[in-house]
């Protein structure tokens, strides 16, 4: 096996903190942290996150630990709202049961909009047609920004949003004059992994938080690429899958 820059990423996992959440700690849950770092949480916020995948459930489940007073998780797959619920303790809709899911969340803060907004879905975002199909069928953009630009609607004005989704390089069609008009401040990144671990293993240790929690999957190494399609199909209600050498 070979470890690029073995002397800078590995790292020891302390004795008292469990494999499996360290494990966690390598991507999804320091990216989620770092979503509700970037969305500068002020105490009393309400937060909406759209995506209840990984990052999305740690975004939420960090944005308490951060002060939210509401934390709000949108998706369209219902196992993954459950998981929000129970995890991350979030209020959860399921944007296509809505006609229009913006209008709802405008109902659902008093038409003001949230203080914060999280995308933790990214450039494969599904519920618009016509952009999934410029943008995945034709190229004409570098992804569906339907996630992104429902978080510019449904932020409140002056309000922020934190993109933890990836995007590709070139251009999408987001409503940038919108979020030009409404004041708000957008930040992303890609998350800095490892400068959340010291904090992370402290809330581990306080018991605010249990990453694998979300794991839904152990698969053998020896069924790696049926374990992997599960995962890449979002099938058998997947989240998080673990691959497990010698099981
Ligand atoms: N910034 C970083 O450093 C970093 C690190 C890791 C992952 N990511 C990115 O974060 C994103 C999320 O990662 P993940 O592992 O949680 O992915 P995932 O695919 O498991 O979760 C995405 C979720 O978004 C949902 N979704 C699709 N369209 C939606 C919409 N319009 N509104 C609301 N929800 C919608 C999907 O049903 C799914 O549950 C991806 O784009 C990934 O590449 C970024």
């Amino acid at each position: 096996m070979r470890v690029p820059f073995a002397d800078v990423g590995p790292a020891l996992i302390p004795d008292d903190i469990a494999d499996e959440d360290a494990l966690m700690m390598t991507d999804a849950l320091s990216t989620g942290y770092f979503g509700a770092q970037l969305g500068d949480i002020v105490e009393g916020d309400t937060v909406i996150v759209f995506g209840a995948g990984p990052v999305g459930l740690y975004a939420a489940k960090s944005s308490w630990l951060m002060g939210a007073g509401r934390v709000i998780v949108i998706d369209h797959l219902d196992y993954r709202l459950d998981l929000a619920r129970r995890f991350a303790h979030a209020e959860t809709y399921n944007f296509s049961d809505y006609d229009d899911i913006i209008l709802e969340m405008k109902r659902a803060t008093d038409y003001l909009g949230a203080d914060v907004v999280i995308d933790a879905v990214g450039a494969e975002a599904d519920g618009n047609f016509l952009q999934h199909v410029t943008a995945s069928k034709f190229k004409m953009q570098g992804g569906s920004p339907i996630a992104l630009n429902w978080a510019i609607d449904s932020a409140r004005k002056g309000g922020n949003i934190s993109v933890m989704g990836a995007y590709g390089p070139i251009f999408s069609a987001v409503k940038f004059g919108d979020a030009m008009n409404k004041g708000l401040t957008i930040r992303t990144n890609q998350a800095p992994v490892k400068r959340q671990w010291p904090r992370l293993f402290e809330h581990i240790r306080a018991g605010y938080l249990k990453p694998s929690d979300i794991i839904t999957h152990r698969i053998p190494l020896e069924h790696i690429a049926e374990g992997y399609h599960i995962f890449s199909a979002k099938l058998d209600d997947c989240v998080k899958t673990v691959v497990v050498p010698n099981s």
